[in-house]
């Protein structure tokens, strides 16, 4: 079968474009800042190095220039750039790879890890992301608030919950968990107000939007899960209120009796700004009960801490990471990474969070939007691999529609002031896909 071309910078009707050309810039703008702050403080030595490659990493976007293979001396030192290299080699090979004309999926997951490599020596555990994670967290207070004392209210009754009402919350946690998806601070870019976060987090906010979930697999999922004691999986996206609100789904999960075990994957090296590293989970719970971090602190805040770290020293909830999930692979290639592929094979659900995670399920290629989920996820549809992806749509990749809907849904969105054809990547829909691994 011939695969769809994936979506290239260069493609102004993508929402590469304007991420190439704003948002890419912001970003690295953005982190430049962060590493003189850091230089200023004179806890670490050196620095000027990072920012000196950073400004030159700015100028090569602009001029457009081609994008260099890691150098053998690092690749030797590090073998997820050998992944990178030949990649970058083979697409070298059908056009010419450039900033501005690569690629989307690849360059992305190629300017992060380039970032992670200027982190040497004095530097190698910065996360140049940190700060922002944390501020955003901080401003997140309302909405973490909200969901802990609904947390705290509903716990005592989980255990004896009716099938039927476990049906029902199941739902809701999975609503909870998948909006959470909208605080991703590769969007929200640089300028994150109150204003910004409050509208996308809390009850309200979801009930609205549950119009705009477009693919809803749930029904399915719920068959497989509601005999409980299940294995789930949740590879992870972004750190601060979406953890939060995975956390809140997790310890659901767990209290009801549903799962008995929850095993989460985060990433290695700071990725796609706000995505979760192990240390930002600590982060969290820490901030959880920093009677500093949020000032008016509600006591559901504790309770929900405690809960999460008594389940962590259960052994109920498990935290992990991979290098496969920083590589430029899509996930059809799960299966060759033997070591994750067998520990994935122990789930009975393995929950993919958010957007990127979409995109390379999909491969990020220009799919007709009506092929169906399995069709568009290759081999891992039969890998035997339960796959759910949770995503707020923020690129263009989406299938599983019924047909004319993205036609009708780009009216819709111009009809809003919008630029209607990227409707799929505004943040505003979303949805819930489903494969059941048959082998
Ligand atoms: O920069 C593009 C992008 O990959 C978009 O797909 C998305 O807006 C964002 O970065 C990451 O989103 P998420 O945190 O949901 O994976
Ligand atoms: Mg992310």
């Amino acid at each position: 079968m011939t695969l769809p071309q994936p979506y290239y910078n260069d493609n102004k009707n993508s929402f590469a474009y304007p991420t190439v050309h704003k948002r890419w810039p912001l970003i690295i703008t953005g982190a430049i800042r962060d590493v003189e702050t850091e230089i200023a403080t004179k806890k670490r030595t050196g620095g000027e190095e990072i920012v000196t490659a950073l400004n030159k990493l700015l100028a090569d976007f602009k001029a457009d220039k081609p994008v260099d293979p890691f150098p053998e001396q690092l690749a030797s030192e590090n073998s997820d750039l050998r992944y990178y290299n030949a990649s970058l080699a083979a697409l070298n090979s059908t056009r010419k790879v450039t900033w501005l004309t690569g690629p989307w999926l690849y360059l992305e997951c190629y300017l992060y890890q380039y970032i992670h490599t200027l982190m040497v020596g004095d530097w190698s555990d910065f996360d140049v992301f940190e700060t922002l994670k944390n501020s955003t967290f901080q401003l997140s207070e309302l909405g973490v608030t909200e969901l802990s004392k609904r947390y705290q209210a509903l716990s005592k009754e989980l255990e004896n919950a009716s099938e039927g009402a476990l049906e029902i919350l199941f739902k809701e946690f999975i609503d909870i968990s998948l909006w959470g998806n909208a605080t991703d601070l590769s969007l929200l870019a640089g300028n994150v107000s109150l204003e910004d976060i409050q509208s996308v987090q809390g009850a309200e906010v979801r009930k609205k939007n549950e119009q705009y979930i477009i693919v809803n697999d749930l029904p399915q999922v719920w068959e497989k899960i509601k005999s409980k004691n299940k294995r789930i999986d949740i590879v992870l996206d972004n750190s601060g209120f979406e953890l939060f609100a995975d956390l809140a789904f997790s310890l659901f999960a767990l209290d009801s009796g549903l799962a008995k075990e929850i095993h989460i994957h985060c990433k290695e090296i700071p990725w796609f700004v706000s995505d979760t590293m192990p240390k930002d989970f600590n982060n969290l719970l820490h901030q959880l009960i920093d009677k500093d971090f949020y000032k008016t602190h509600d006591e559901s805040l504790t309770y929900f801490h405690d809960k999460v770290e008594a389940y962590v020293k259960k052994g109920s909830i498990k935290v992990g990471s991979h290098p496969f999930w920083t590589l430029d692979c899509n996930y059809w290639q799960i299966p060759k990474f033997t070591d994750l592929y067998e520990n994935l094979s122990h789930s009975d659900l393995v929950i993919f969070k958010g957007d990127l995670n979409y995109r390379k399920l999909t491969g990020d290629l220009e799919w007709d939007p009506t092929t169906p989920f399995v069709e568009a996820i290759q081999d891992l549809a039969d890998s035997g691999l339960k796959v759910l992806s949770l995503r707020t749509c923020k690129a263009d990749v989406v299938v599983g529609l019924p047909k004319g809907l993205h036609a009708e849904l780009a009216k819709k969105y111009a009809e809003m002031g919008e630029d209607g054809k990227l409707w799929a990547s505004s943040g505003k829909w979303a949805v819930i896909s489903y494969s059941g691994g048959k082998k």
